[in-house]
């Protein structure tokens, strides 16, 4: 593994990838012996002993092509000279990798791709073109056949992607990008077109934006000759040193190494390159990680704490002091006037581990109260609460790495492809060499067919069923005798009553085709192939949890795993995808009003008397208030302050009007965000908060991974985030400090058991450790309810579907379903000030053909998209992707305002909204609908029109 010292820019390129292997090889390279795994390349070993052989088709991310030549050998007894990147070691080898003869033919072949190459190499100063210091290596001075000849000097750049540009003239068609497009990233964009001379690499498109390319880099970062190479390289020149770090968007958590010139505030990040080491990544990035980190350094970032008295004035920059003196006194106040519980912190998934819990220590020692939620609370509380009730544990059972030994992948209300890209890489690779994938879900994402991926089903299942839907899947495993009966006996418990409940012919897929829309035999096979794995495992996202039956359906997938046996060891489990990048860490802080860090309910007197005797305070025994909650008491008038950390709830909580009503009637609200958000109209104090480049601290992905992220600049604001909560604590008459964010990670390690081995410096030995880390585990927990749960035994549970309140009907027809796409994230406040825009700048409600035509749509309308608490405006896109009765649209653009249309219905257990069902009725839009929204018809999508 690279260590953190080592991670300067350069790092080393073994040629092939690391094998694995119980055997080993010792083999005899220019006289230095080095031992391998068996099946390990030459080039490979040459590279561990420390001897560089020239390549240029290869890299150790992808396998060996052997098309350069360049890379020859000469093994002794062996016949001529062999390619050492397609040749295996075998014990006792003697290998030479200077003999006259190889360095000769390595000549001519260089002289060969230099006469098609750009002339003026040597000077050239772009990126880390390899073939400058080949052409040293080699020895080839001038090429001896002139560069008059034929060759390509002369094609057009194509400048049409906004990170990357293509110079056809330098590409020596090696075909790393092809193969990094389709082994690496899976989408097969790239292809080499002809041959000999003629052959070139080509999109299939005019160019790559208007082609099948999805932006991830892979091509890019695999390219020997800097053909293809990053704008910002080409703009800005090398970087001089990196800092290791971990990417502010989804819950994949890729390790990047920032790449970076200057230093202290003159610090310019070049380009961020996928961590080769990254448990999360292993190297692989997409468009959002890799490109989209601009808007840390937009002009639209709001760098000075700002005051007003009312929402109506206008914001007046003042200094820190003069804006968290404001907060304490006018929390302190509102308190003595309306008690200790009327006011609140809300914290947020994008900010660090250490950010989080100094939040939930503020609002429990500073506020005294248990008024404390995250954000999380609208994505993923019921995958916390399910999985918690089912397992003992509110985290998913696998790491990555465990996909690739899965057989079957059942993947329901998720669309990694374009929510969680990387993690979908690798389900690809794993799908390329034969499992089996089953999508649930309404919409017919790629991952039902794209190049080389066919699902072996697509359950289209109905908004708001999918607790029919797992009942039906489970009932055919009991009935059809598929059940894992020796798991079930000694691994669980409740199973009499579940398998009674679930046994009933009212959970036959049969009985339950109506309900769901899934016909029943497709739905029969695919329980069938989910039962016979043998490794099945389940990848869920938020179309599980963002309904009125979230947590319901997490143990009812937690149901299914259990009564198959899937759980417990490599490829199987029950695996939610989380959207953001901390979801999962903000969950484990304990930033949720009834539980402190490490899921430890505030009632229980012993857990409380660790952060009591610590934090010097009295913790309050009762849960405080949830963010819906604070919304409606703030309503009823007790409820009065509101601390929001990183979290836009005016734009990405439901029911906006309430939501605006809510925060209207509270007398302070204080916003720290990077920029002036939708819910910042509503405030009266803005703090300034700091980007991923400027934090210090760790985040949590889904696979329970914490990972550094570490500054790669001075916080542009002039603090840490954390130490602002801490100012305002002391400022409320509690002092609250710590020396360091490595500080806070020790507060939590010593409090929480799960956290216990885990330290600053132990993740940057590690690299990054799953939880629990503690002295049975010191290395932490890829996989987790080995042998045992870690509740004792699993719970089954009788799951009862009852059916959401939110249904179709005359005046609203149609369902819609929310989602995310590829090029943008959640509310869009960092994407849309990137690059990222030019995929997707606006969104766009995707309607199945036959309501269009009942309608009159056709693509490209403006249409209305009205429900029972809300109306809005946006442009249509007829699409086979839908089924009938289905709509679909993104939340990404402010202007949608997707949330005006969403209800407050929301799951039992822990109020997470229902996003994924409202019931809504599309026209085309009137001319009175349009001059509402402020806008004339020619403008094709709209603002958002608000009324009740
Ligand atoms: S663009 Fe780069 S990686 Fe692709 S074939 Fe040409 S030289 Fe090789
Ligand atoms: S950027 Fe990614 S998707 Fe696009 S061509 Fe390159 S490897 Fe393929
Ligand atoms: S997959 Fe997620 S974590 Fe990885 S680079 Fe993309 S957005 Fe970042
Ligand atoms: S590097 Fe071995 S043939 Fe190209």
């Amino acid at each position: 593994m690279t260590t953190i010292d080592e991670a300067t820019t350069a790092e080393t390129d073994y040629g092939t990838p690391r094998v694995t292997s119980d055997e080993s090889a010792t083999v005899t390279i220019d006289g230095r012996e080095v031992t391998v795994p068996v099946g390990t390349s030459v080039m490979r070993a040459a590279a561990e002993a420390g001897i560089s052989i020239p390549k240029l088709c290869a890299t150790d991310s992808l396998a060996a092509f052997g098309s350069c030549r360049l890379c020859l050998v000469e093994v002794e007894g062996g016949k001529g000279t062999p390619a050492s990147c397609t040749t295996p070691c075998s014990d006792g080898m003697v290998v030479d990798t200077r003999t006259d003869q190889v360095l000769d033919l390595r000549r001519n072949v260089m002289e060969l791709y230099l006469s098609d190459h750009p002339e003026d190499c040597d000077g050239c100063a772009r990126g880390t073109c390899e073939m400058q210091r080949l052409a040293r290596e080699t020895g080839v001075a001038e090429v001896r056949y002139g560069l008059g000849g034929a060759n390509h000097l002369d094609e057009a750049t194509d400048h049409s992607n906004p990170y990357f540009d293509y110079d056809p003239a330098a590409c020596i068609v090696c075909s790393r990008c092809v193969r990094a497009c389709s082994e690496t990233q899976g989408t097969f964009a790239l292809t080499v077109e002809g041959r000999g001379f003629d052959s070139r690499v080509t999109t299939g498109g005019p160019d790559f934006l208007h082609s099948e390319c999805v932006s991830c880099g892979a091509c890019v970062q695999a390219c020997p000759t800097d053909a293809l190479t990053e704008r910002s390289v080409i703009q800005l020149g090398m970087p001089t040193r990196s800092v290791l770090t971990t990417c502010a968007y989804c819950g994949v958590g890729c390790s990047f190494k920032a790449e970076v010139q200057g230093e202290g505030d003159g610090t310019r990040v070049v380009r961020m390159m996928p961590w080769k080491d990254g448990g999360a990544n292993e190297g692989h990035s997409c468009v959002k990680g890799r490109f989209a980190y601009g808007y840390a350094g937009h002009e639209d970032r709001q760098l000075e704490p700002m005051v007003r008295d009312s929402i109506d004035d206008e914001w007046r920059v003042v200094s820190w002091e003069e804006a968290i003196s404001r907060v304490a006194q006018g929390f302190r106040g509102i308190q003595e006037r309306h008690g200790v519980g009327a006011i609140g912190g809300i914290s947020s998934s994008r900010c660090t581990n250490e950010e989080v819990y100094v939040v939930q220590r503020m609002v429990r020692a500073a506020f005294g109260n248990n008024n404390v939620d995250t954000c999380a609370r609208v994505c993923h509380s019921p995958t916390g609460y399910g999985l918690n009730h089912a397992f003992g544990t509110s985290a998913g059972t696998q790491d990555f790495r465990s996909v690739e030994h899965a057989d079957v992948i059942l993947v329901i209300g998720a669309n990694p492809t374009d929510a969680h890209p990387v993690f979908a890489s690798r389900m690809k690779k794993r799908l390329r060499q034969g499992a089996k994938v089953v999508v649930a879900d309404p919409r017919r994402i790629d991952l039902v067919r794209s190049p080389h991926v066919e699902a072996a089903h697509h359950l289209p299942v109905r908004p708001g069923t999918n607790v029919a839907f797992v009942n039906a899947m489970c009932h055919v495993v009991v009935t059809e005798g598929l059940m894992d009966d020796d798991f079930v006996r000694t691994r669980t418990e409740g199973a009499e009553g579940f398998l009674e409940f679930i046994r009933q012919p009212e959970h036959s897929p049969e009985a339950t085709e109506d309900v769901t829309g899934i016909p029943a035999a497709d739905l029969r096979a695919a329980a069938r192939l989910y039962a016979a794995g043998p490794n099945s495992a389940i990848y869920y996202g938020l179309g599980v949890t963002e309904h009125s039956q979230g947590s319901t359906m997490v143990m009812g997938m937690a149901n299914l795993a259990m009564i198959t046996g899937n759980l417990g060891r490599e490829g199987v489990g029950v695996n939610p995808l989380r959207g953001q990048n901390n979801v999962q860490g903000s969950c484990d802080m304990g930033s949720f009003p009834h539980e402190l860090p490490g899921y430890r309910h505030v009632s229980r007197p012993e857990v409380r008397e660790i952060y009591e005797s610590l934090w010097g305070v009295t913790i309050q025994p009762e849960p405080g208030l949830r963010i819906p909650n604070m919304f409606d008491s703030a309503i009823g008038g007790s409820f009065r302050g509101l601390y929001v950390q990183g979290e836009d709830i005016a734009q990405s909580d439901p029911n906006t009007q309430h939501v605006e009503a809510a925060l209207r009637a509270m007398e302070l609200v204080v916003v720290q965000d990077l920029f002036l958000n939708e819910t910042a109209r509503f405030a009266h104090v803005f703090l300034p908060g700091t980007s991923f480049l400027e934090k210090d601290g760790t985040f949590t992905n889904a696979e329970r991974r914490l990972n550094r992220v570490r500054p790669v600049m001075p916080s542009r604001v002039g603090k840490d985030e954390w130490e602002v909560v801490c100012d305002i604590a002391t400022a409320m008459g509690y002092p609250m400090s710590y020396g360091s964010s490595a500080e806070i990670m020790d507060e939590i390690a010593a409090t929480t058991p799960t956290f216990a081995g885990v330290s600053f410096d132990r993740l940057d030995a590690e690299g990054s450790m799953q939880w629990p880390v503690t002295d049975a585990a010191p290395h932490g927990t890829p996989t987790m309810h080995v042998g045992q749960f870690v509740r004792g035994l699993g719970q089954l549970t009788p799951t009862v579907y009852v059916p959401t309140t939110e249904r179709a009907n005359r005046r609203f027809p149609l369902v819609l379903t929310t989602g995310r796409i590829l090029s943008q994230y959640n509310v869009g406040a960092q994407t849309r000030r990137t690059p990222n825009d030019t995929w997707h700048p606006e969104d766009v409600l995707e309607i199945h053909p036959s309501d269009a035509e009942l309608r009159g749509i056709s693509t490209g309308d403006v249409v209305e998209l009205a429900s029972r608490v809300g109306t809005t405006t946006l442009t249509a896109e007829v699409s086979e992707r839908m089924p009938a009765g289905v709509v679909y649209t993104t939340f990404h653009h402010p202007v949608t305002g997707a949330n005006v249309v969403t209800t407050e219905n929301s799951d039992w257990a822990t109020n997470c909204p229902e996003y994924k069902v409202t019931a809504v009725q599309v026209t085309v839009a009137t001319e009175a609908a349009r001059a509402a929204a402020g806008e004339s018809a020619s403008v094709p999508a709209g603002a958002a029109v608000r009324y009740r």
